[in-house]
């Protein structure tokens, strides 16, 4: 596992193996110096479906999350186009993907989500946490696991005193004790002034919780989360001892429409924003979320990409979304230094039949806020893990969108008029597209030209309430 490691991150890797692979090929090219129009054209070198690359190492394998992307598409930008003690934003991070890789390099990060769960994970996966503190932690675990209270007299009080009691519908009995007396340990450890390890024992609980509502209940809960602690143990202190220093981490649980974060001072964005109609993160982590006592109702709200509104008149949401993306837009605009990249990484949806190329509308709208889009990289995501949604099916490419800040927008991201035009024009355009041919999406049974043919109609309709839908939610 370290000889893994260390292929991942010497430098003077070469000396270690006689024969060349394409990861290791893949790491000599990026880590070569390059002016900045070089490393554009290094860009083209990329083989961008890494395929059978190594994807979950160090802590990037704390807890699974919906849509992340994969390491090496932070890792190649930061590489090519920062130095040491640049600044890198994610502001719709995530798991914080983009953060480990700045991390891990010695580049200095700020992480935003709105998503209380993925700001929380960012925060641990970026904290390295002294051996003395884990002595601590294990002896305080070690006598949980000894006196396991399975009195299930008490479950019912637990289950008063949860978040909300909806928790106990999934969980059976044993679990949901076990799963308390690992909670109440935690509040303990917070109690006595180890932050950081109550935050760490909050990604366990929540990735064991995780797999309990993915894989049904486990009664083993307590050695599930026990295991995962170890782990991240281990993966903590392999990456304390590959890192020389320690960069600036600033972890923001915050509005990508509305950063919390100076102007002109980020060297460089590397982003993916939800897809429009493929998932509602607060539902994927309602559970997790109950359990932590983390508040997710304001999330829920002001979350981008959602979708389980506009039932009647799906190409709304487009609307919406498109607005949402450019307001965030606007904002990474701001905070971006000026001739820096902003990256956008997005794949294709699907609405009513209709295939929704995101990247495009991204690309045009960055056009009207002082961003130059440079190239638009495609690439096949590993079949075999694949993103599912219900309602777009597959989702088997995504586009990786290169755009340069060549000017500073005057325009604020608060601009309610500025935002419906641009949207309106990006919907007029899709209906005339629409226009002339419909069903661009149809992965499964085709139906009635009559039913497509409604879709012109239904965009028009939704063109009618741009200014409504595009209006951010007080
Ligand atoms: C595709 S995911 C990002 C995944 C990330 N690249 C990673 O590797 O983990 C999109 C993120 O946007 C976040 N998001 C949704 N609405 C947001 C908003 N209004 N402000 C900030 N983040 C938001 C979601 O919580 C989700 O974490």
């Amino acid at each position: 596992m370290m000889r893994n490691v260390k292929m991942l991150y010497d430098t003077q890797q070469k000396t270690l193996f006689e024969t060349r692979n394409p990861e290791q090929e893949y790491l000599e090219l990026i880590n070569k110096e390059y002016n900045f129009q070089d490393a554009i054209e290094i860009l083209d070198k990329i083989d961008w479906d890494f395929q059978d690359f190594r994807t979950q190492y160090l802590t990037h394998t704390f807890h699974s999350y919906p849509a992340r992307f994969i390491p090496q598409i932070p890792l190649s930008f930061i590489k090519l186009f920062t130095k040491e003690n640049e600044t890198v934003l994610d502001p719709m991070c995530g798991c914080g993907t983009t953060l480990v890789e700045a991390f891990l390099n010695n580049r200095n990060s700020i992480g935003n989500d709105f998503n209380p769960l993925a700001t929380l994970i960012t925060k641990v996966k970026t904290t390295l946490i002294n051996e003395d503190e884990f002595r601590y932690f294990n002896k305080k675990l070690a006598v949980m696991k000894r006196y396991l209270d399975l009195d299930y007299r008490r479950v019912d009080e637990r289950i008063n005193n949860l978040p909300n009691r909806k928790v106990s519908k999934i969980f059976n009995r044993v679990v949901i004790s076990k799963l308390e007396s690992i909670r109440e340990t935690l509040l303990d450890v917070k109690e006595e002034g180890h932050n950081d390890l109550f935050d760490l024992g909050g990604v366990a609980l929540s990735s064991t919780i995780w797999s309990l509502v993915e894989n049904g209940n486990g009664i083993d809960v307590d050695d599930m989360f026990l295991k995962k602690v170890k782990s991240m143990q281990n993966d903590l202190n392999k990456m304390a001892k590959i890192i020389k220093t320690i960069p600036g981490v600033r972890v923001i649980c915050g509005d990508a429409r509305k950063l919390d974060v100076k102007n002109d001072s980020i060297d460089l964005i590397v982003t993916s924003p939800p897809y429009v109609n493929a998932l509602d993160y607060y539902r994927a982590h309602m559970y997790n979320m109950l359990w932590l006592g983390m508040d997710f109702d304001l999330f829920r709200k002001h979350e981008i990409g959602g979708h389980s509104h506009f039932i009647i008149n799906r190409f709304r949401l487009l609307s919406e979304y498109l607005g949402d993306v450019l307001r965030s837009m606007i904002e990474m605009n701001r905070v971006l230094r000026k001739d820096k990249l902003c990256i956008i990484v997005v794949g294709n949806s699907s609405l009513e039949y209709e295939l929704i190329e995101s990247h495009k509308f991204f690309a045009e709208m960055g056009k009207k806020i002082g961003f130059k889009p440079i190239k638009t990289i495609f690439r096949n995501i590993d079949k075999t893990r694949k993103y599912t949604s219900a309602d777009i099916g597959k989702i088997d490419d995504e586009y990786i969108l290169v755009m340069q800040k060549v000017d500073d927008t005057n325009i604020s991201a608060e601009d309610d008029n500025f935002v419906s035009d641009v949207v309106r024009e990006q919907m007029l355009g899709f209906r005339e597209q629409i226009k002339k041919c419909q069903g661009t999406s149809i992965r499964s049974r085709k139906p009635t030209n009559e039913r497509l043919l409604k879709n012109v109609d239904k965009i028009s309709e939704a063109i009618e309430t741009i200014s409504k839908d595009t209006k951010i939610k007080r």
